[in-house]
C-alpha cells in the first residue's frame, strides 16, 4: 500500500468514492478470464531443449520485489494485479550464458574490487564486436565509454552541451524517462510531435526545424521509438541528422532499443549513416539491458566519433560498475546471441497477435498501432477514455484531493480502471508528452499466455463496463 506525504493513499482515495461509468450496475461479475487457472509456471533453472529457447512457459516474476509486479501490487493491492505490462523489462527467463557467468562468478564469495583495467576492455571489445557482427557497424573501442545506464550517459551529455534553462528537442510521444533527464539536467522540453499518417508515425520535419532557437542545442533521439515502436528509416535519419547539423544541435541517438526489431524491419544505427559530418555531430547511447533483461545490472555505454564531444561529455560523467553488471553484460553480448535472436522472432509473433486479437475482438474501444520494433505496444484508448468520462472523474479527483496530493491525469483514470476491471496494468500514456493523450503502453515482453490472459481481461472490461471504484 502506498503511503503518500504521511497520507494512506487508498484509504482517503476509497473515501473519495471516485466511480467510472456512472449509472452503471455496481458490483457486476470482475470480468476476469477463466484462462487464469490455466497458467502454468515455467521453473527457476530449467534449460532449453535441443538449442530452442522456451519463451511461452509463463515465468513468474510474483514474489520478486519486480517493479512490473510487486510494485502494482503494492501500490493496488494484493491480488489487484494479474498481467503487469508497464515499466520497459521483460518477464524471460534470461539467458542461459548469464545465469551461469553469474553463478560462476557468485562461487567466488569475495566482493572486494573489480579489476576494470581488465573487465572494462573485455566488455567493450565484446559490445564492439555484437555491433560489428549483428548491424555491420564498425566502433572504434577506444571510443566506447562504460556507464551506470542510459540515464547518467544523457544526463552528463545535456549538461555538456544544453546549459540549464536551454531547450533539448524532443520528438512525442517519447520515453517518459527522458523528462527527468530534463530535469535533471535542468533543460527545458521543446516537443515536436510526430505525425500519424496512413497509420505510420512520422517524424515532422518542417515542425521540427521551426521549433530550433538559439537556445536549442540538443535533440534526444530515440531509435527503435519508445513508445511507439517505429524504427527510422535511413533517410529518415539522415534528414534529421541534416537539420541538426545545419543549426549546431547535437543529436543524442539513444537506441536502447536496438536489438528488438520485428520481421521484415530494420534499425539504423545513426553511426552508420553515409554522411561524415552528421555522424560526427552525434553520441549514440545504448546498453543490452532492454536487449537481456538486465536493467537492475546498471550497465549502459556510449560512443561517438566527434573526440571532442567524448572529452565535454566526460567531464560530467562517472561511472561505478560493479562486478555482477559486468559479468552478466558481458555474458550477453558474448554468448547470448542465440537467445536473443530467439526471443526476437518470439516477440515479432507476439505483436502479431496483439494487432489481430485487438484488431478482431476489442476495436474500436481500444485502437492499436503495429510497432516496428521493441516490445512496446501503443494503444490508442479513446473509446474507453470516453465511456468512463476519465476527464470528468480526473477533474473530480483534482478538486476534491487533498493539497499534499498530486493531481491525477485522465489516463490515470484509464490506468486504475484497467487495474480495477481487468486485473492488468499498463502505463499511462500522457507521461510521454504530446501525443500522449487518451493513449496506454503495453509491454508484451513476456509469455504469450499471459498477453493472452491479459487481452481476455481487456476485452471483457471494454464489452462489459462496470462501475468500478477506482480507488
Ligand atoms: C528509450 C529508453 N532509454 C533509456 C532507458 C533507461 O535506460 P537505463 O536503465 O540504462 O538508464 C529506457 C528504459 O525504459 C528507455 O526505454
Amino acid at each position: 500500500m502506498s503511503n503518500l506525504h504521511g497520507l494512506n493513499r487508498r484509504a482517503f482515495l476509497r473515501n473519495a468514492g471516485l466511480t467510472a461509468i456512472a449509472g452503471a450496475t455496481a458490483g457486476a461479475r470482475n470480468p476476469l478470464s477463466a484462462a487464469e487457472s490455466a497458467i502454468e509456471f515455467q521453473a527457476p533453472g530449467s534449460v532449453s531443449s535441443g538449442g530452442k529457447f522456451d519463451f511461452d512457459t509463463v515465468y513468474s516474476r510474483f514474489g520478486t520485489d519486480s517493479t512490473k509486479f510487486d510494485q502494482q501490487i503494492r501500490n493496488y493491492g494484493k491480488g489487484a494485479v494479474e498481467v503487469g505490462m508497464g515499466i520497459a523489462d521483460i518477464d524471460f527467463k534470461a539467458a542461459p550464458s548469464i545465469t551461469k557467468a553469474i553463478n560462476d562468478r557468485v562461487k567466488h564469495e569475495n566482493w572486494g574490487y573489480l579489476d576494470m583495467g581488465v573487465w572494462t576492455p573485455k566488455v567493450v571489445e565484446a559490445v564492439v564486436a555484437w555491433n560489428k557482427r549483428r548491424y555491420g557497424v564498425t566502433i572504434d573501442p577506444a571510443t566506447v565509454v562504460l556507464s551506470n545506464g542510459v540515464h547518467p550517459a544523457l544526463i552528463a551529455a545535456l549538461k555538456a552541451f544544453s546549459p540549464a534553462g536551454s531547450k533539448v528537442l524532443l520528438q512525442t510521444p517519447t520515453y517518459n524517462g527522458f523528462y527527468s533527464d530534463l530535469r535533471e539536467s535542468r533543460t527545458v522540453a521543446e516537443e515536436s510531435p510526430m505525425k500519424f499518417v496512413n497509420g505510420k508515425f512520422q517524424m515532422d520535419f518542417d515542425d521540427f526545424e521551426r521549433r530550433i532557437s538559439i537556445d536549442t542545442h540538443s535533440f534526444i533521439l530515440c531509435n527503435p521509438q519508445n513508445p511507439t515502436g517505429n524504427c527510422w528509416s535511413q533517410e529518415d535519419l539522415l534528414r534529421i541528422g541534416e537539420i541538426c547539423l545545419k543549426h549546431r544541435v547535437v543529436v543524442l541517438a539513444d537506441e536502447i532499443h536496438c536489438d528488438w526489431v520485428s520481421k521484415g524491419q530494420k534499425y539504423t544505427a545513426f553511426a552508420s549513416l553515409p554522411n561524415k559530418a552528421v555522424v560526427d555531430n552525434s553520441i549514440t547511447f545504448k546498453a543490452a539491458s532492454k536487449s537481456f533483461g538486465l536493467a537492475a545490472h546498471k550497465v549502459a555505454w556510449y560512443y561517438s566519433t566527434n573526440p571532442d564531444f567524448m572529452s565535454r561529455v566526460r567531464v560530467h560523467h562517472r561511472a561505478d560498475l560493479n562486478t555482477l553488471g559486468m559479468v552478466a553484460n558481458h555474458a550477453a553480448v558474448a554468448d547470448g546471441e542465440e537467445w536473443l535472436v530467439q526471443a526476437n522472432a518470439y516477440v515479432s509473433a507476439t505483436h502479431d497477435f496483439v494487432v489481430d486479437y485487438i484488431n478482431t475482438k476489442i476495436a474500436p474501444m481500444i485502437k492499436v498501432h503495429r510497432a516496428e520494433g521493441t516490445y512496446l505496444t501503443w494503444l490508442d484508448v479513446t473509446g474507453v477514455a470516453e465511456k468512463i468520462n476519465s476527464t470528468k472523474l480526473a477533474e473530480d479527483y483534482n478538486r476534491t484531493k487533498p493539497a499534499n496530493m498530486p493531481s491525477l491525469t485522465p489516463e490515470q483514470m484509464v490506468e486504475r480502471y484497467f487495474v480495477k476491471t481487468a486485473k492488468v496494468h499498463l502505463n499511462q500514456g500522457r507521461s510521454y508528452g504530446k501525443g500522449g493523450e487518451n493513449h496506454m503502453r503495453m509491454n508484451i515482453g513476456t509469455s504469450r499466455k499471459l498477453v493472452e490472459l491479459a487481452l481476455n481481461n481487456l476485452a471483457a472490461a471494454c464489452r462489459n463496463p462496470v462501475a468500478t471504484n477506482l480507488f
